[in-house]
């Protein structure tokens, strides 16, 4: 959004200020304030994870042993999901944060999952972020994108907003990724599971940084990403019955606006297309000699 605001008029700036100010004042007030133990549980290596000393900022580190990872206690289905970021700052080539919606909590045959992915790089290189989808353990729907700041220097804000209509990914409030559901039953849309929230660190320098050609260098270690301002506002599931059945009346996350980009949002995201995306698995005829069915539904409807 900074760098589309140069060439807008004064006034313009002033009134997206003034609306971007309320939405933040409005959304604020769903972040939670409570600790940890409230929504969220350690996944594994309970001693690689620290707390600021009020709690609210989360730190999971990495090492030659091990990474970590947190996930929330309760699944949601639809709504808007939300955390501020900073990741690994320096030489952090191989390290892979993740960020990400999943219907199980391993890599189980039948998930679901939405995936923020920050792949890390050699100091002053450029991280990228890689985003995927899966539907019933299917996934293979990357895209990776540049960004248009240093995520190591300060937190920012990464989104998930998802309900029946489409899963969109933001990045402090720029849509960066649109993925539509087509509505017909055989679509690749995950949209009957509910899910976790999680985040963890890990390695992967076989394939994250240049292909795997940049490997990590554990002298550094630890490899620290940090976390606050968790904020959700979606339906939270409850067993055993079906919950979370749309409505497009109750919450503004389901309803008519929420099911495609407004006006602004458009321009920012055909900004985004323009200049930051790297790999679109939609245009990859290599690896899809026929190109996956719902690559042909529009971000712009
Ligand atoms: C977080 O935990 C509290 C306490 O258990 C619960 O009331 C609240 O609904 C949870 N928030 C979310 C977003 O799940
Ligand atoms: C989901 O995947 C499982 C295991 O691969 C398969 O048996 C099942 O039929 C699939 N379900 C749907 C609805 O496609
Ligand atoms: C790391 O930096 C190199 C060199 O600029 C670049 O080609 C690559 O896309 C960057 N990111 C990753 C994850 O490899």
């Amino acid at each position: 959004m900074d760098a589309r605001a140069s060439s807008s008029s004064a006034s313009s700036i002033l009134f997206l200020a003034a609306i971007v100010a309320a939405y933040f004042y409005s959304s604020e007030a769903a972040v939670s304030k409570g600790s940890f133990e409230d929504n969220f549980s350690i996944m594994w290596s309970e001693d690689h994870f620290t707390t600021s000393k009020d709690g609210q900022i989360w730190y999971l580190s990495l090492d030659k042993d091990t990474g970590c990872g947190f996930q929330t206690k309760q699944r949601y289905r639809f709504g808007w999901f939300s955390m501020k970021l900073k990741l690994v700052a320096g030489d952090s080539a191989g390290v892979v944060t993740a960020y990400y919606m999943c219907s199980e909590n391993g890599a189980g045959p039948e998930r679901d999952e939405l995936d923020f992915e920050f792949l890390g790089n050699r100091t002053g290189e450029p991280y990228l972020i890689q985003t995927n989808v899966y539907k019933n353990g299917t996934g293979g729907r990357e895209m990776r994108h540049m960004l248009w700041f240093d995520p190591t220097e300060d937190y920012h804000t990464y989104s998930i907003l998802w309900n029946n209509h489409q899963i969109v990914f933001f990045v402090d409030r720029v849509p960066v990724r649109v993925f539509k559901n087509n509505g017909e039953p055989n679509n690749f849309f995950p949209n009957e599971k509910p899910m976790y929230l999680f985040s963890s660190i890990w390695n992967a320098d076989d394939w994250a940084t240049r292909g795997g050609l940049e490997k990590t260098n554990w002298k550094l270690a630890p490899f620290v990403s940090s976390y606050k301002d968790f904020s959700v506002d979606g339906c939270q599931w409850e067993d055993p019955y079906p919950a979370c059945v749309s409505t497009t009346t109750k919450n503004w996350w389901d309803q008519y606006d929420a099911w495609h980009l407004s006006d602004d949002q458009k321009k920012d995201y055909a900004w985004v297309q323009r200049n930051l995306v790297i790999y679109d698995y939609c245009q990859d005829s290599e690896r899809y000699p026929t190109t996956p069915e719902e690559c042909s539904l529009s971000p712009w409807d």
